[in-house]
């Protein structure tokens, strides 16, 4: 059937955030296509989900040339359902990609060498069926390529149309500095950073989140929920289907059980807070002022509706961010 989105998919039912010193807003949730949307997946179910976000005035999706599994089928995917849904719809989206994981054999295949990046952006573009993304990513630093290289690629990448924005991912703090200096007197300003950042993982914290403020680049938190612990998925088990049952998910069985002392107790306070984990990890993020979106992930309509309803309570009080932080650093 022919889809119709929600005519109130803008009416209060998300926030939008300024990416830093940009014109961009985007919505203080978006949805990653890293898992769930590959060629082992169920496209209908991908479909489900990219449909329920749009009604609920969710604009950004974001993906990488080597999302599946196999590498290049979460983007191929992407582009099946592109056309059947959302091609009147583009310039409502914000649509990433990245590159700078393996992708393909020899030394062109990955890392930071302008070969690598725009012949990436090319694949790209050819298997979602768009003529341009929004933002394109280094999706890690290279040690061995110049970064000059890699940022003129980026700048490239914009310049030629192929791109409307340049981004970088899981770059460390003095990197993400040299990097934007060099985009800027280049004349294409680093709009946003990708980290890794949850409450299990806090490493932005020490400067990068700073550096970020101070050269007005936005920031997307990426795995917020810890690739599903901070959430009520592992507390009584690990179930079927879940990431960390999956030989390909990059959650590993045994990193569920140390983790489970502190997601109950996390659970808890979510709970006298009247929300689920998901949503009270996801507020907790979003206290942050500098943060402009959170990058879930999700593997059905269900988990996204959940996800979803943060929104409707991101405050603390002091008591609760103490107990919080008590429980984080025990
Ligand atoms: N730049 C980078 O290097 C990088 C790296 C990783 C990810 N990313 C981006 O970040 C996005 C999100 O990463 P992520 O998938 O690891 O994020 P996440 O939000 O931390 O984890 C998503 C997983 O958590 C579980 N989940 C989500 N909502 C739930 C709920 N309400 N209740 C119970 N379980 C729930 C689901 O696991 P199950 O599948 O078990 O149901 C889901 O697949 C990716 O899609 C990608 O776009 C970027």
């Amino acid at each position: 059937m022919s889809y119709i989105p929600d005519n109130e998919r803008y009416e209060n039912k998300t926030g939008y955030r300024r990416c830093g010193h940009s014109g961009i807003k985007l919505p203080e949730i978006s949805l990653g296509l890293w898992h769930n949307f590959g060629g082992v997946d169920v496209l209908e179910n991908g479909r489900a989900m990219l449909r329920c976000a749009f009604d609920q005035g969710i604009t950004h999706f974001d993906l990488a040339n080597n999302y599946g599994p196999p590498p290049g089928s979460a983007e191929e995917n992407f582009g099946v359902i592109y056309k059947k849904d959302f091609l009147p719809f583009r310039d409502e989206l914000i649509i990433s990609t990245k590159a700078g994981y393996l992708m393909w054999p020899g030394p062109y295949g990955e890392w930071g060498s302008r070969k690598y990046l725009l012949s990436s952006l090319d694949q790209s573009l050819n298997r979602m069926g768009l003529d341009y993304v929004d933002i394109f990513y280094s999706h890690r630093p290279d040690p061995d390529t110049p970064l000059e290289e890699t940022m003129m690629a980026l700048d490239y990448a914009v310049r030629s149309g192929k791109a409307l924005y340049a981004g970088i991912s899981n770059y460390p703090a003095e990197l993400t500095k040299k990097a934007a200096a060099i985009l800027k007197q280049l004349g294409t300003p680093c709009l946003i950073h990708q980290p890794k950042y949850s409450m299990f993982e806090r490493w932005v914290e020490n400067g990068l989140l700073d550096v970020m403020e101070e050269e007005g680049i936005g920031v997307i938190a990426f795995s917020p929920l810890a690739q599903g612990l901070l959430t009520n998925r592992y507390l009584d088990g690990i179930p079927e289907g879940s990431r960390a049952a999956k030989s390909w998910g990059y959650l590993r069985e045994d990193q569920v059980g140390p983790a489970l002392v502190k997601v109950r107790q996390l659970n808890d306070i979510a709970k006298f807070r009247g929300q689920s984990l998901a949503q009270m990890a996801i507020a907790w993020l979003l206290k942050d002022q500098r943060v402009t979106s959170v990058l879930i992930g999700a593997s059905s309509v269900a988990q996204l509706k959940d996800n979803l309803a943060s929104a409707s309570n991101l405050a603390f009080s002091e008591g609760e961010l103490k107990n919080i932080e008590e429980i984080l650093q025990s």
